[in-house]
């Protein structure tokens, strides 16, 4: 909207909110899975390019349910771009993620590394990446897909909040909060200098610059993959501290095993997108991150209204955590 572009958002609001539609934007309730709705709202709207982040992304779920990750990312993609076709729409941006490389081989991870997910998560998105070449070669449908390492931070307007919690750092600030009792630690015996995991955070306005820049470039590049990450991993153990020196709170961890499918370490190189679309992070250090999110959460201490339970309350207890993992 702020570079002059009409917004159309939609979404089935099973976990997203209302709320967090920008007002100037129009927004259509609707699922990925219903082809007609879909094909209907092209119908409807003038619409010239597409960005595509609604999917099902929870990984522990997806190692329980993963037919569930199929029909969303998979399906649901498939109807997305069957619908693009009869709208002549050619530009097409796509949320990918981290977890598409699977246990890395070699830091940082570059766009060529090996692709083996190690849970239906990443392979769904790997599908979905994959068929866009497909696609472009038979509809011309020019696309880039971002591959984001872990997301964080807030806007002045707009924060990170779900239920349940399962995000490390809106998970510590519920702790701040006394609205969870204690925060898990899952794994303390990885190979890592405080034996903690340690990952890659991007800033979301970091991420959404770099949805412009692809936009403004898309036509020209035809079809990319970058990676957005800072290049710069933090550990578990400095991910607490740091959110314990800006909230000004103890937080009490208990630590739990690791789990199956977490990589010591993932760390992003970000080299393709900032060489070629000229992308550099606003936030390169995750404490500004951290600032930006607990500044949004002390005014939003319940989160967005609709779904103003925090995750402990909604279930009476500590919910079941997933804060290390690559999404
Ligand atoms: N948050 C991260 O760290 C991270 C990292 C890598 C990639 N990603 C990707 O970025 C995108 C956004 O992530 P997020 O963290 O905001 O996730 P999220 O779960 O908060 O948002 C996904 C949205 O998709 C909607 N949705 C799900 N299934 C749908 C369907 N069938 N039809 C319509 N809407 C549907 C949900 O209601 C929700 O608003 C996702 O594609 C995710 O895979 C996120």
């Amino acid at each position: 909207m702020n570079h002059g572009h009409q917004v159309i958002a939609s979404d089935n609001l099973q976990s997203g909110h209302r709320e967090s539609v920008h007002p100037q934007a129009i927004f259509e309730q609707g699922d990925l899975l219903d082809a007609e709705w879909l094909k209907h709202l092209f119908k409807r709207y003038p619409v010239d390019a597409v960005f595509h982040l609604a999917a099902e992304s929870l990984i522990d779920l997806s190692i329980r349910d993963p037919g569930r990750f199929f029909r969303s990312n998979v399906s649901g993609g498939i109807n997305l771009l069957d619908a693009l076709v009869p709208a002549g729409v050619k530009r097409l941006i796509i949320s990918s993620t981290a977890a598409v490389y699977g246990e890395p081989k070699h830091m940082p991870i570059t766009e060529d590394h090996p692709l083996n997910p190690v849970n239906a998560y990443g392979e769904s998105k790997l599908a979905l990446e994959k068929m866009l070449g497909w696609y472009r070669r038979a509809h011309g449908i020019n696309y880039i897909s971002l591959r984001y390492f872990n997301a964080c931070g807030a806007s002045q307007r707009y924060g990170e909040f779900h239920v349940p919690e399962t995000h490390i750092i809106p998970a510590l600030f519920e702790v701040a909060m006394q609205q969870r009792e204690a925060f898990q630690l899952f794994g303390t015996d990885f190979e890592t200098s405080d034996g903690t995991c340690i990952r890659d955070y991007v800033h979301v306005t970091d991420i959404a610059d770099a949805h412009v820049m692809a936009l403004d470039n898309l036509n020209r590049i035809g079809a990319r993959i970058y990676n957005l990450g800072n290049g710069k991993g933090y550990s578990n153990a400095q991910v607490i501290e740091i959110v314990e020196a800006v909230t000004g709170h103890k937080i009490k961890v208990i630590p739990r095993p690791r789990r199956p499918g977490d990589p010591a370490i993932l760390v992003a190189s970000s080299e393709r997108i900032h060489k070629e679309l000229g992308w550099q992070p606003r936030y390169p250090e995750l404490e500004g991150m951290v600032e930006s999110a607990w500044t949004w959460r002390k005014k939003h201490p319940r989160g967005y209204e609709s779904k103003n339970m925090s995750s402990s309350q909604a279930n009476g207890s500590t919910p079941p955590l997933d804060e290390t993992r690559p999404k």
